[in-house]
């Protein structure tokens, strides 16, 4: 999963991980949860995560790379890649593995509603970097380093964007639907030349 803060990867993550009866890897989960029992890894990546930058490649490689190992019949991957050498390293690591990613799921939210979500959430649950300051930085992050990988995905033809603006539940529905059909496809011929799924204007072609 691909998208901004707030766009909702946790959220849908979840949901797709039970829909799909295999492990939701959230890599924001398990830096917070190193930082939080004050690991060895948990105090070289607390300031970056509180601030809002991205922490280095390969200490988050090798802290995903770990987790994949484990999760032998597939995996919902929230968080990861965010830099395009992340993307190249884990489609090696994925190839090792005799793995490949299914798709690449991309959730567009505008920056208003982003904005709106993480401060509402920073109201109910103080997380540190959802404040003013570090959420513009994290958005500003996300545009510059983590949008442009998309097109790589887009390129191979396993993007599937969804409008995810709509509430939660309708969001879970819109996405399970495309991955269904995903699948479909993949059981027909896993083989065949893959196209790129945009479900973005739906919203504006159909009305809510
Ligand atoms: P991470 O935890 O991945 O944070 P993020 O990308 O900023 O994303 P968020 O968790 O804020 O949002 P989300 O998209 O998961 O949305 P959510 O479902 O929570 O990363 C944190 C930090 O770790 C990074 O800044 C960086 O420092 C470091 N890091 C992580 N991965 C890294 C990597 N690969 N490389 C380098 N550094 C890395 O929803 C947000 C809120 O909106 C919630 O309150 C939710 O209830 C609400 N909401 C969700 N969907 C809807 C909806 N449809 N309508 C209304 N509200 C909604």
């Amino acid at each position: 999963m691909i998208a901004p803060p707030g766009a909702g990867k946790g959220t849908q993550g979840a949901v797709l991980a039970e829909h799909l009866g295999v492990p939701h890897i959230a890599s924001g989960d398990l830096l917070r949860d190193h930082v939080a029992r004050r690991t060895e890894i948990g105090r070289s990546v607390q300031q970056f995560v509180e601030r809002g930058e991205l922490v280095p490649d390969d200490v988050v490689l090798e802290m995903v790379r770990s987790a994949l190992l484990v999760a032998d019949d597939g995996y919902v991957l929230d968080g990861v890649p965010r830099t395009m050498a992340q993307a190249r390293a884990l489609y090696d690591a994925a190839l090792e593995m005799d793995a490949t990613a299914d798709v690449a799921l991309h959730l567009q939210v505008g920056e208003a509603e982003l904005v709106r979500r993480l401060l509402a959430r920073a109201e109910e649950q103080g997380r540190a970097d959802d404040t003013d300051e570090v959420i513009r930085h994290r958005l500003a992050l996300y545009d510059e380093v983590t949008h442009p990988i998309l097109d790589w995905y887009d390129e191979r033809g396993i993007l599937v964007s969804v409008d995810a603006e709509p509430s939660a539940d309708d969001v879970s529905r819109h996405v399970i639907t495309a991955l269904e059909v995903v699948r479909q496809i993949i059981a027909g011929n896993p083989d065949a030349p893959r196209t790129a799924i945009n479900l973005t204007g739906l919203g504006k072609a159909f009305g809510a």
